[in-house]
């Protein structure tokens, strides 16, 4: 039996890395499974890949989004889980943000995220249970040099979990995870200057950078039953990159500068 047999999740940002490895286990776990995303094509691809829907929508607009999420509620005749993943990144020194950068980076990694839970909270409060995860990042905890606007967006989306667990328990529990540097599309640049990659990846305490299926358990964790007395928690899954004595600003300090500005 799985873990969520016969529930309806929803993923936005679901057509790749993190988004995508979590769809597929959702999927082995008896969901099915929504994927939302900006990209069309790929949400498809995904959609087929575990039996599910594709939607083709950008997390920016709140209100196809909502419309998104109510569709599948309707076709569905439920909605159990959401995780809120759509997300993107950039480094360069906080000076150099221009207006349009920074807008595109709050608007994806923390209006998405508000758009989500405003969508969910009043159809999952409709059948008076559900869980929402969000995707944050160890960034929002320990901000790197040259990644304010983004540390600052997923700071805002750990606010949002404690928020929506203040304000929707005990019928919606909602949480988040906090991802060091895993390996997805959003991260393989780095790898291409495996001189100062390398260095960083040797000095994370767990020896190696994560794999996306790394951060979909723990998605699933908080998603599922498991979960049942936990809300409002952030956890992080980095391989203990973030520890105060893990030793890698250095080389994460100079693998940052490689790709500041660029
Ligand atoms: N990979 C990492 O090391 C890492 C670390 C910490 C946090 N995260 C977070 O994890 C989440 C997923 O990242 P990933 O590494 O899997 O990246 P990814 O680039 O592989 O996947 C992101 C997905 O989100 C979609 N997307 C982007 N903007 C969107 C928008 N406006 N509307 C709808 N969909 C949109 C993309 O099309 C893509 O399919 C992000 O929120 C990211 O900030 C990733």
């Amino acid at each position: 039996m799985g873990e969520l047999d016969g529930q309806v999740a929803m993923i936005t940002g679901g057509a790749s890395g993190i988004g995508r490895a979590t769809a597929v286990r959702f999927a082995a776990e008896g969901a099915t499974v929504a994927v939302l995303d900006r990209d069309g094509e790929a949400a498809a691809r995904v959609a087929q890949e575990v039996g599910g829907s594709a939607h083709a929508v950008d997390v920016r607009d709140g209100e196809a989004l909502a419309a998104a999420l109510r569709a599948v509620a309707d076709a569905t005749g439920r909605f159990d889980v959401l995780f809120n993943n759509a997300g993107t990144g950039d480094l360069r020194p906080l000076h150099t943000v221009d207006d349009k950068l920074w807008h595109r980076l709050i608007d994806v990694n923390l209006t998405g995220t508000f758009n989500g839970m405003r969508a969910a909270v009043p159809l999952m409060l409709e059948t008076g249970h559900g869980a929402i995860v969000n995707n944050a990042s160890v960034s929002a905890l320990t901000p790197t040099r040259n990644e304010a606007a983004y540390s600052a967006a997923k700071a805002g989306v750990i606010a949002l979990t404690k928020s929506g667990a203040l304000e929707y328990g005990p019928s919606i529990r909602v949480n988040c995870v906090a991802p060091g540097h895993v390996r997805t599309p959003l991260t393989a640049v780095w790898e291409q200057f495996p001189e100062v990659f390398d260095p960083v990846a040797r000095a994370i305490p767990l020896g190696r950078i994560g794999h996306a299926d790394e951060v979909a358990e723990v998605v699933l964790f908080l998603a599922s039953a498991r979960a049942s007395y936990v809300t409002g928690q952030t956890i992080v899954v980095d391989g203990g990159i973030s520890l105060p004595q893990a030793g890698t600003d250095a080389a994460l300090t100079q693998l940052l500068e490689k790709f500041s500005g660029a």
